[in-house]
């Protein structure tokens, strides 16, 4: 059976194919990536490192993370690369005194679990953070500032706004449990297009809507985890709503492809949706797409969460809008849901040590 790293590593060639053009865009820059160990960003530093042996020009790279949501073994393998560096810095209290060329901001605390628990660290991490990183740039060249935002920054749209464009102001609430990451995700973006104004900081916004694939550790606590963790163990897959509330999931190579090409080729102070629009599906359906793939799938079983806030503010739908994406040219998602949830099901089981 394949380990789980191994599973990684084919995603990382498949995105390498896909996005050969843009990963060169990297090519001879310094590359400061917060939160890299964690599921997103280290696929970005995994990309880099290999770029970083195929080329004359290689990118040099250096991770900040703090391990509040990921673990150190994430980047174990690359210790002793010659051009990555791992350090275990705050990002939200974070001083640069170096210079980069491309400064990448994906530290959050994103997992619903962890920001229920830590909700001052995530308002930290998210206006803090951002605060910090935009201001250290403030008067030094850069050619792109790329922030992590998030689908959540639109919080729960009438069904005349799903799909959602870019343009959309959002329905969010600023004082409920959720508003911590929500709230402090539309901050950033408020910080950095007005940095871009006041200083012309070559920010480009990304919001990825509920990206999963290998590496999303099975106690994140978002829905696909959870389920996928449940099936995988032969137990019932417990959905905490009533199954009805929509969302569309995109696997992390098509989420990685989409935001390459907008860190390289979107426009200076623009937001960029980034996920799979072709499938917008019930809980339900998740959890009984998850049962066809896994091995010992348990039943699917309506149980409400002992958190009595759990569903407060929880949106009932989320699809992106993609037009602005696709007109940036290149491959749009193509990797199904049954594909996706396969290979991270299996990524689940080689982590686990299951027998095949
Ligand atoms: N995966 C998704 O579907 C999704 C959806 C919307 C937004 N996002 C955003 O994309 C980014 C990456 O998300 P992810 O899914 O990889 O989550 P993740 O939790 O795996 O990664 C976040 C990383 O940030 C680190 N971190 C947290 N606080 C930090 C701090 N103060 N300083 C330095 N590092 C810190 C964590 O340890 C973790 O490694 C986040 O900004 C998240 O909000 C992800």
């Amino acid at each position: 059976m394949d380990s789980g790293i191994d599973i990684i590593r084919d995603d990382l060639r498949e995105i390498a194919a896909r996005a050969q053009t843009d990963i060169e865009f990297f090519d001879g820059k310094r590359v400061l990536v917060t939160g890299g160990a964690g599921f997103l960003m280290s696929y970005l530093v995994d990309l880099l490192a290999a770029r970083a042996a195929a080329t004359r020009h290689p990118p040099e790279v250096v991770v900040v993370d703090t391990y509040t949501a990921a673990s150190s073994a994430r980047l174990a393998h690359l210790t002793s690369h010659p051009q990555v560096s791992v350090r275990e810095i705050d990002a939200s209290t974070i001083e640069i005194d170096e210079p980069f060329d491309v400064v990448v901001h994906g530290a959050s605390i994103a997992s619903p679990v962890l920001y229920r628990r830590m909700p001052l660290r995530t308002l930290e991490v998210n206006a803090l953070g951002t605060l910090a990183l935009l201001r250290a740039f403030e008067k030094r060249r850069l050619d792109a500032f790329v922030v992590l935002s998030t689908s959540e920054v639109y919080g729960d749209p009438e069904p005349g706004d799903v799909p959602t464009p870019e343009t959309y102001a959002g329905r969010v609430s600023f004082t409920g449990p959720r508003a911590c990451y929500d709230e402090s995700k539309r901050f950033a973006e408020t910080l950095a297009t007005t940095y871009f104004r006041s200083y012309g900081t070559p920010v480009r916004i990304v919001r990825p809507f509920n990206v999963y694939g290998p590496g999303l550790r099975p106690d994140d606590g978002r829905v696909v985890p959870d389920l996928a963790e449940a099936a995988r163990r032969g137990d019932d897959l417990v959905l905490h709503s009533d199954g009805t509330p929509k969302r569309s999931f995109c696997y992390v190579t098509d989420f990685i492809v989409s935001f390459l090409r907008v860190v390289v080729r979107g426009q200076d102070g623009e937001a960029y949706n980034v996920g799979d629009d072709r499938e917008e599906i019930s809980m339900l359906e998740l959890a009984e797409r998850i049962r066809r793939v896994a091995k010992r799938p348990g039943r699917v079983i309506v149980q409400p969460s002992a958190d009595s806030e759990y569903l407060v503010d929880n949106p009932q739908r989320r699809c992106p809008e993609l037009s602005k994406l696709r007109e940036l040219g290149g491959d749009m998602p193509r990797v199904s849901l049954e594909e996706g949830l396969a290979r991270y099901v299996g990524w689940l089981a080689a982590e686990a040590g299951d027998a095949r």
